[in-house]
């Protein structure tokens, strides 16, 4: 993995952003990992058309965990409509996709996958569906 992809999954992994749980949340959404079991939760805080408020929590490896801080960096603010056009290419892009193998790649869409299915019903894995775009 390149030094600075490293370093920046590494310090979201040892200093979580949004980590915890939102009271009064409007969408509460976990999903897990099959195949490891890896688990992120995600709270989120709607206001008008928006995300007030986003936090996440879970337990699992350093990119899924790393991911969750990511994204709810990302997507806190912005409109659900932005939200939805976010791909898993967005994502990927972040983290240095070219630096991940499928497995951890599976790893970083974690946090999306609860994102999506939280906001928009969608259950199905990155890459196995094309609803994910
Ligand atoms: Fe190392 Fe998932 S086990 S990133
Ligand atoms: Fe479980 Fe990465 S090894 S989500």
């Amino acid at each position: 993995m390149l030094d600075f992809y490293r370093e920046f999954i590494l310090d979201h992994y040892r200093h979580p952003r949004n980590k915890g749980k939102l009271p009064n949340a409007d969408i509460s959404h976990e999903e897990h990992n099959p195949v490891c079991g890896d688990r992120i939760h995600m709270d989120i805080k709607l206001e008008d058309d928006h995300i007030a408020d986003i936090k996440w929590d879970g337990e699992g490896c350093t990119i899924s965990q790393a991911s969750a801080s990511i994204l709810s960096e990302m997507v806190k603010g912005k409109s659900i409509e932005e939200v939805r056009q976010l791909s898993k290419e967005d994502l990927l892009e972040q983290l240095g996709m070219e630096t991940l193998t499928p497995a951890r790649i599976k790893c970083a869409l974690l946090s999306l996958k609860v994102l999506k299915a939280g906001l928009y019903g969608l259950t199905t894995w990155p890459g196995e569906e094309d609803e994910w775009n």
